[in-house]
């Protein structure tokens, strides 16, 4: 992720000072969009009635990804092919489990109508989700490589959009749920090069491993959105989002480009099986 930019005003952050034992001083205003330079918004009631509405929109979807890939992880708690893979499955559950509940705590502090998601959340079985990647189970090892590794990735770039965003209690949740997912994003990697080098002495085969990434790599591409969406925009405006759909999905391209080639796998096209363009 070294090629993604610091979000702006990260200097004034005080990024560097953390390592010389010093203080951070938090950013207390808006960094960019059309409020940008107040200060941050710290409650629900603050926002504007159609931004509270994209936040929970947000969050919803957030959430919804959280909950649903537990599902999908659950299976291979007592399938995965060693005793430090099962442990990092069980490690994966625990922080989507965490990254469900910070996201629906959000959502509380909407009243009534956050509560109303939170609960449509809950009730979500196995192919109910809102996005295809979230809906497709795990029938493999490599399957489980090819999803932390690439659809885990995509989250950190959307998480990494809202890294000191206008509304307070989204931009505090952030560095923790990247760290935790920075975890998700190795293991898949490691997963899949374990499998090109040692083939069934690991687990499955390199054939394994490049059918999984053909399979995971168009839905990845797919969650950044429409080019030209709307929503994206406004969240942008709004100091919600740093980067519009595109400029993500450009970015996310190049960085795993770079990576399948050291792991000795081939990418398919960014167009190859997309259903979201
Ligand atoms: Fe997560
Ligand atoms: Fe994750």
């Amino acid at each position: 992720m070294s090629d993604v930019p610091a979000p702006p005003g990260a200097a004034r952050a005080g990024a560097g000072s953390l390592k010389e034992g010093g203080t951070v001083a938090p950013v207390r205003e808006i960094l960019w969009g059309s409020a940008a330079g107040a200060h941050k918004y710290e409650t629900a009631e603050e926002l504007a009635p159609d931004m509270a509405k994209l936040v929970v929109k947000l969050m919803v979807v957030q959430a919804d990804t959280e909950f649903a890939s537990i599902q999908q992880h659950r299976p291979w708690l007592d399938r995965a092919p060693t005793l430090e893979d099962r442990w990092i499955e069980s490690r994966i559950i625990a922080d989507e489990s965490r990254h469900g509940l910070q996201a629906c705590r959000i959502l509380r502090d909407f009243g009534e109508t956050g509560q109303r998601y939170i609960d449509e959340l809950l009730a979500k079985r196995e192919g109910q989700h809102k996005l295809d990647a979230f809906n497709m189970p795990f029938n493999t090892w490599a399957d489980v490589g090819a999803f932390t590794c690439f659809v885990d990735r995509v989250g950190v770039y959307q998480l990494r959009a809202f890294q000191e965003c206008s509304y307070g209690p989204l931009a505090r949740a952030m560095p923790l749920m990247l760290s935790e997912e920075q975890l998700h994003l190795n293991f898949g990697q490691s997963v899949l090069r374990r499998m090109v080098q040692d083939g069934p002495k690991y687990a499955g085969s390199k054939a394994e491993a490049q059918s999984a990434v053909n399979k995971w790599y168009p839905r990845a591409l797919d969650m950044f959105g429409h080019s030209n969406s709307e929503t994206s925009r406004r969240a942008i405006e709004y100091g919600l989002k740093r980067w519009t759909n595109e400029e993500a999905r450009a970015r996310y391209i190049s960085e795993v480009t770079g990576l399948m080639a050291s792991v000795g796998l081939d990418l398919p096209a960014p167009e190859f099986d997309r259903h979201v363009l």
